[in-house]
């Protein structure tokens, strides 16, 4: 069940530094592209730090629109975050090429990317020197998501569900699924 995460929690769905696919739509126009540059960069108001390659088909929405999407996929869907890493929708659409099934989102144009376990809603602060120079954008994110499944309202966890693990990308499609949960004694 897709559960809303409060905002001020939401930069807790990125803390472990999951791979991830980042949406975006303008007019007719919509696609998706795997992003591992995504960071948490601020509590309240949620800011994200997301990089987007000048080269990309999904920056030239990102730019049209504001707005853009991140879901966390889980490791059942390497393969996915690997071909829509590795190929560019400005030839052929990647959503249909890869049937990839969308969901509305609440606040933004861009679409929730279906079978992930969260997933951030998210607008543009503009920048423009920031994207020219260093092809980064501060996002903020106003509607956060996540399956109840590994989302208990305060933290991810993954027990009982390792097929909802998230991914992460170490090099050339090769990634390490999410591991094992360590908890911290209190200090002192
Ligand atoms: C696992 C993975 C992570 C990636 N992370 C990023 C990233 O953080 N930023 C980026 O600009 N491109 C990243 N890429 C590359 C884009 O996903 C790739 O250029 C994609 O083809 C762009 O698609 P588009 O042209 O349809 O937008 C990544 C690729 C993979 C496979």
């Amino acid at each position: 069940v897709r559960v809303a995460v409060e905002l001020r929690r939401a930069y807790r769905l990125l803390n472990h530094g999951p791979a991830t696919l980042v949406s975006a739509a303008h007019g007719s126009r919509h696609n998706v592209m795997a992003a591992q540059w995504v960071m948490p960069l601020d509590f309240d108001p949620p800011k994200l730090a997301v990089v987007v390659a000048a080269d990309t088909f999904t920056r030239g929405l990102i730019e049209a629109s504001g707005q853009l999407c991140v879901s966390l996929p889980t490791v059942g869907m390497a393969d996915l975050v690997w071909a829509v890493g590795s190929a560019s929708s400005a030839e052929v659409d990647k959503l249909e090429r890869f049937h990839v099934a969308t969901t509305q989102a609440s606040k933004v144009t861009a679409p929730l990317i279906d079978g992930c376990v969260a997933w951030l809603e998210c607008e543009v602060r503009p920048d423009v020197a920031l994207a020219r120079d260093h092809d980064l954008f501060i996002v903020e994110v106003v509607a956060a998501w996540a399956d109840s499944d590994v989302w208990d309202g305060r933290e991810l966890h993954f027990e009982g569900h390792p097929e909802k693990r998230t991914l992460h990308h170490v090099a050339r499609g090769t990634f390490f699924a999410t591991g094992e949960r360590v908890k911290a004694n209190e200090p002192g």
